[in-house]
């Protein structure tokens, strides 16, 4: 069966990104791991972060704890990301698993033609999120991860799956997350 890594970054209490994503992985069975990234003691990269890493990496040494998120992704059959609509992004939590994950070696390599090449066994990724507005031309954190997964670690496609205007006055959430469902279950076969 088919293992799902649900990488959580849905920060509130009552997330509608997170029954949202709930909902996605319902309807794609299998069994899924959850990453609950705001509650974890993930850490940004830092000076010394960075050099250690530069270490290890340049000695091939992988078996720090660090690196258990990049071996957790790299592994995954599938992935869902739901991050909720922050500022034209995502919460910075996502960022800095984002840092944790892009490891040379382990997500990701160069091949001798100096191209990056994936080193992830998924080769697809549905992104879930939704926002008080409208996010119109201004997708910029799907098409930020959009850009990393496929050019660097290699995935082939990427799903969006999105509900909007949540939070404007006179339209009902619930209707626009059962709408939302509903292209779920159009998208996801
Ligand atoms: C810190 C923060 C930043 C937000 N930035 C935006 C934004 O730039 N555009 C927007 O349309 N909604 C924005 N919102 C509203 C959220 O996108 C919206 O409430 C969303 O449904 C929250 O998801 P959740 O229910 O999973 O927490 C923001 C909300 C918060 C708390």
């Amino acid at each position: 069966m088919s293992e799902i890594l649900f990488v959580n970054c849905c920060v509130r209490d009552g997330s509608r990104t997170k029954r949202l994503a709930e909902y996605v992985l319902k309807k794609m069975g299998g069994n899924s791991e959850e990453v609950n990234i705001s509650l974890s003691d993930l850490r940004p990269l830092d000076k010394a972060l960075l050099e250690k890493r530069n270490d290890d990496i340049a000695r091939g040494d992988y078996s720090d704890r660090m690196y258990d998120q990049a071996r957790l992704f790299s592994s995954a059959d599938n992935i869902v990301i739901a991050a909720p609509y922050w500022d034209l992004s995502f919460p910075s939590c996502l960022k800095v698993y984002i840092e944790n994950i892009s490891v040379l070696g382990l997500t990701f390599e160069y091949g001798t033609d100096g191209k990056p090449k994936g080193l992830c066994k998924a080769n697809r990724f549905i992104y879930v999120t939704t926002s008080g507005g409208r996010i119109g031309e201004y997708n910029l954190g799907y098409d930020y991860i959009h850009a990393l997964f496929t050019g660097l670690f290699g995935f082939e496609k990427g799903i969006f799956i999105k509900a909007e205007e949540l939070d404007i006055d006179g339209k009902d959430p619930e209707l626009i997350l059962k709408s939302a469902m509903n292209d779920v279950d159009r998208i996801i076969l």
